[in-house]
């Protein structure tokens, strides 16, 4: 038997049992039927699994109606579970960190829903919530799905460009944010980004958690301190039912195209799945495990595994707010340590920087409560995961690589801990009830193991995004018509192996990932060439051995720019300019690592850039192909202004 099978005692445990894979096949439909009966707690009972009528649009446990809040909070309450705590709030600034039961959720979920409805926000209207990790992120986003209020979370990394994009898009009526947000220690200003932000757009009311203490400009009538409205407001609620297809959020995503795709997830199917699959992925016991999911809110993981999933399984788990690195090198494992925590689930480039800190960090601590390690949003390479199995799994520790999208809603590949033999740097396979096959160009299933084609979902499942907000057309296009009108193109390569693991090989399309972050290479351009000095930019991501991906630009100056750049001798000021330019566009995660400044792009006759040989110039390889270039010349002008530059 292989190092990698479960052993018994693991399996003997598990949540995940191998007949569900049995169970799946025989009856899609009534698979998930079941799910949704065993992890939801319906108001009123659905009466059709699945409409598909109207593929690729379509509608899970019809009829049905259900409180996502309700599911996350008050049943445990009502189960004689209230005192169990639902999070170990823990922040790098020490003194504020604080345990809070579910009893302690339900009052604080329903004042926050008390406060927005007394702002005005009722049933449907958006809420676009820009804020770092703290409790209040969690309770807003709960009040709204209470109210059956779409929420639309920002990152706040992103700038206040960025932000009103997305406030435009969706309409939001309110925004709540922080006064600021610890980094790295420091106090950093975060409602700034919302007053540049606001100004025109539907947003009349911003409210405004009081979290650092650092000074803010105040608009008398537009701000509102959580404080003055949240804090005094009732702590019941009455949790109304939703139908099972309502709105529950928007999240936006990055493309093919400059502009971010507002992805629609609705209320009954979403949340089925996210608690199944927490339940049998990270094998979740609730009374027993104290889980970890380090990802961010404002990406899906978080919604899905810090919020939505381990709440309606009733989990305990840490919310931290902070960075691995702050105060010291060695936090995660101290708050390992500290906890007990049993589950881990973060990223490869988190993993990779451990890595790269050295084993002897974690080795400072005791890290025997953990027994499942999970890794998302991007592929890990076989090295880093046998890494993280033997120094931080003591060499024994099942580790469910997870692959999915913001668009899935919720894990589809993985393996299953208690069943599964593993292979290190594969997600492997579809967990029960998720159909996916590797494809060819024509839309055949790969045979050979050294064929590379794509990713496509096969059958619809519950999480499923049900849309592009206010764009259907977009949404047919991007997902469901490269192999057909009901099969889902995920956007990924990939490949089977000899056992028939699938192995994810990086995005096909002109989506970067960087650290795990989405970031279309479009937008990135656009931001760029939105500056005055800028004539025309090409942006790729080159393999990195951290992040994954990183960003590289190329980027043609105006004439003036280049004229003046090249007397005064100023291409280093210009670079820092441009790279800062695009932090205020987008966010500071979006800066590109360098920026070459060149005279021309390698284009196609039909001048379309060809993004292939610059990636070759950033990663240093031989240029392939160039006969298709308009001018085959350019290449070797950049190489040559490459190696000058150094
Ligand atoms: C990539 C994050 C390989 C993939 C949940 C996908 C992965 C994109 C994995 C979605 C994995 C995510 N192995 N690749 N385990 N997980 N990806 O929307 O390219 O931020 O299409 O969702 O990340 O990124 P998103």
């Amino acid at each position: 038997m292989s190092d990698y099978a479960p052993s018994t005692k693991f399996a003997d445990q598990a949540v995940g049992k191998a007949a569900l894979y049995d169970e799946a096949a025989a009856d899609h439909e009534g698979f998930w039927a079941a799910r949704a009966r065993e992890y939801v707690t319906w108001s009123k009972d659905f009466d059709t699994t699945l409409d598909w009528s109207d593929a690729p649009f379509a509608k899970w446990f019809v009829g049905g109606e259900l409180n996502v809040a309700y599911n996350c909070v008050d049943r445990h309450v009502e189960a004689g579970n209230g005192d169990r705590v639902a999070i170990h709030f823990v922040s790098a600034n020490d003194d504020d960190d604080r345990a809070i039961t579910y009893a302690e959720m339900q009052r604080e979920v329903a004042k926050a829903a008390n406060g927005l409805a007394s702002l005005g926000v009722e049933k449907g209207d958006r809420v676009a919530i820009y804020m770092q990790m703290i409790p209040e992120t969690i309770f807003t986003m709960l009040a709204c799905a209470r109210i059956g209020a779409p929420h639309s979370l920002v990152f706040a990394g992103f700038s206040a460009d960025a932000l009103r994009a997305r406030i435009d898009d969706a309409d939001a009526k309110i925004v709540v944010t922080s006064d600021g947000q610890f980094r790295k220690g420091k106090a950093m200003p975060l409602k700034k980004a919302v007053d540049d932000a606001v100004a025109g757009t539907s947003a009349k009311k911003v409210l405004v958690v009081k979290r650092t203490g650092i000074d803010v400009a105040w608009n008398d009538d537009r701000d509102v301190w959580w404080d003055d409205v949240v804090t005094p407001a009732s702590d019941t609620h009455e949790a109304v039912a939703h139908d099972s297809e309502h709105p529950l959020f928007l999240l936006y995503t990055s493309g093919t195209t400059g502009k971010p795709k507002g992805i629609l997830h609705t209320t009954g199917g979403y949340l089925v799945q996210c608690a199944y699959s927490n339940a049998v992925v990270h094998d979740l016991h609730p009374e027993t495990d104290v889980y970890w999911c380090t990802a961010d809110i404002g990406w899906v993981t978080g919604h899905s595994y810090i919020v939505y999933g381990p709440m309606a399984n009733g989990a305990t788990q840490i919310v931290f707010e902070g960075t691995p690195d702050s105060p010291h090198k060695g936090v995660f494992w101290e708050i390992v340590q500290k906890y007990g925590v049993s589950i881990l689930y973060t990223a490869p480039t988190a993993i990779r920087t451990f890595m790269k800190w050295g084993h002897d960090i974690p080795e400072g601590y005791d890290l025997s409560s953990l027994r499942v390690l999970g890794s998302v949003g991007e592929p890990i390479n076989p090295e880093a995961w046998r890494w993280y199995r033997e120094h931080i799994g003591g060499g024994d520790t099942p580790i469910v690589d997870t692959w999915w999208q913001t668009e899935t809603g919720a894990i589809m590949n993985s393996p299953l801990p208690g069943v599964t033999e593993l292979e290190p740097g594969s997600s492997q396979a579809p967990i029960p009830g998720i159909h996916a096959e590797v494809l060819d160009d024509d839309g055949n299933k790969l045979t050979d193991p050294d064929a590379v084609g794509y990713l496509v979902l096969t059958k619809p499942w519950p999480a499923m995004l049900r849309g592009v907000w206010r764009d259907p057309q977009r949404y047919k296009d991007t997902y469901w018509s490269r192999f057909g009108p009901d099969l889902y193109f995920a956007g990924d390569g990939a490949k089977y192996d000899e056992k028939g693991n699938i192995w994810i090989l990086g995005r096909v399309d002109d989506v970067m990932n960087v650290s795990g972050h989405r970031m279309s290479t479009a937008e990135i351009e656009s931001a760029l060439v939105s500056h005055d000095k800028v004539a025309e930019a090409a942006v790729v991501g080159a393999t990195d051995p951290t992040t994954g991906q990183a960003i590289e630009a190329f980027v043609i100056l105006r004439q003036d720019a280049a004229d003046a750049a090249d007397s005064a001798d100023e291409g280093g000021e210009l670079v820092t300019e441009l790279r800062n330019h695009v932090a205020t566009q987008i966010g500071p995660i979006a800066k590109p690592r360098s920026i070459m400044i060149v005279s021309e792009l390698p284009k196609t006759r039909s001048g379309k850039i060809m993004r292939r040989l610059l990636k070759d110039v950033a990663e240093n390889r031989e240029v392939g192909d160039v006969t298709t270039l308009a001018d085959s010349s350019v290449m070797s002008l950049i190489q040559d202004g490459m190696k000058s530059s150094g």
